[in-house]
């Protein structure tokens, strides 16, 4: 069994974090989104991974995984270009499958309980596919499939107006190779993309049986800044606390922290977890983290408050003002401009930021 990794995409929903790089690197607790994909595939036992890349961030994602023997997998890149859809991403790695079943898992996506489940269920069966589903209150964002009391699918259909039912398609797919004559077969939907949807329907209605297995854990599409929030929430929950850095006396740190052994948490400064600080972070007296709180490598933070936050890395943080809820992305500044005249907040920023000041 192959493993395929779609890192396509545009990510419009995700700048201007994703003017500079492809989504699948955004952190979540301080790991690239895509390396949740990695290592759910290592442990489902596919180390022999595609990963499909599209036109943003391309060199970047080459850059992070290498030639996958880091995470203990195979990687082999595929280049698809522009978003043409699933389907299209499938096709172009019919060379790389050669002919294997593989499992398809949308490079956005973070399952709290991985894939070992619905991967095994296809291994024991005779399927020309396997869906991974989630109850969700929301069904007209997602594909929608239906299914009998086998667990087999009975129908499916992408971003229904009128949902059949509130089952989920989520971001993990095993396919067999017939999948690729279906893929060949469809036509663009009314959206222009090929649609996965289309093509497990085709393999439905000629006859193949699709499997399905309803994920019990939580599963997160991070294509918005909320979603990266939530997961960054989700993935907090669960994390041990090492506290590996440097905690100096008269720092109050509190709950559930992972630190990185080269960050330092200075006197005077508050930490409470869950949250996460990675390499060459470091907190200074007067500031308080957390929780919820992710903040990436070399970030300074000095006087502020910040909570249920993502800092993505290479940043510094010094505003006297709390900052909730955000997702700022690398190499930011946020200063104070509190005895500057004229009185006012001082702003560089770029193309489709958002801010609520
Ligand atoms: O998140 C689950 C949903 O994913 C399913 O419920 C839908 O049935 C499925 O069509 C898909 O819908 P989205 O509209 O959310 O897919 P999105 O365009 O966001 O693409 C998902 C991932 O695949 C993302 O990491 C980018 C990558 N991608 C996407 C396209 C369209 C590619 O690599 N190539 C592509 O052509």
């Amino acid at each position: 069994m192959k493993g395929l990794i779609l890192s396509g995409g545009r990510g419009t929903r995700l700048r201007p974090i994703t003017h500079t790089g492809p989504k699948q690197l955004v952190p979540v607790a301080n790991k690239p989104v895509i390396q949740y994909a990695i290592e759910d595939l290592h442990e489902a036992g596919v180390t022999d991974i595609g990963v499909v890349l599209g036109n943003v961030g391309r060199e970047a994602i080459q850059e992070f995984l290498g030639d996958g023997s880091q995470f203990g997998v195979d990687i082999t890149y595929i280049v698809q270009g522009n978003p043409l859809g699933l389907a299209h991403a499938v096709g172009c790695a019919e060379e790389f499958v050669d002919g294997d079943d593989f499992v398809m898992y949308l490079g956005d996506n973070i399952l709290n309980d991985g894939i070992t489940e619905l991967v095994d269920s296809f291994r024991d069966g005779d399927y020309a596919a396997g869906l991974a589903l989630q109850h969700v209150d929301n069904p007209s964002q997602f594909g929608i499939a239906t299914v009998d009391d086998d667990g087999d699918i009975t129908s499916l259909v992408e971003k229904p107006d009128d949902p059949p039912s509130d089952l989920a398609i989520i971001g993990v797919y095993v396919f067999s190779p017939a999948i690729f004559d279906a893929v060949a077969a469809i036509e663009p939907s009314a959206r222009g993309e090929l649609e996965i949807t289309d093509a497990i329907h085709l393999l439905l209605e000629e006859g193949g049986a699709i499997d399905s297995h309803v994920v019990q854990g939580w599963w997160k599409d991070t294509g918005k800044p909320e979603d990266i929030l939530s997961a960054n929430r989700l993935v907090l929950d669960d994390i041990d606390a090492s506290r590996d850095g440097t905690i100096e006396d008269g720092a109050e740190v509190v709950g559930q922290v992972d630190m990185h052994e080269t960050a330092v948490i200075e006197s005077g400064a508050v930490v409470r977890g869950p949250t996460s600080l990675a390499a060459d972070v470091t907190v200074e007296s007067g500031t308080y983290v957390g929780p919820y709180t992710s903040v990436g490598e070399q970030s300074r933070l000095a006087n502020v408050q910040i909570s249920n936050s993502v800092v993505i890395g290479d940043s510094d943080i010094t505003t006297d003002e709390a900052i909730v809820d955000s997702l700022l992305g690398r190499g930011t500044t946020i200063g104070s401009s509190a005895e500057m005249l004229p009185e006012g907040r001082r702003l560089v920023v770029g193309e489709n930021s958002k801010l609520r000041l």
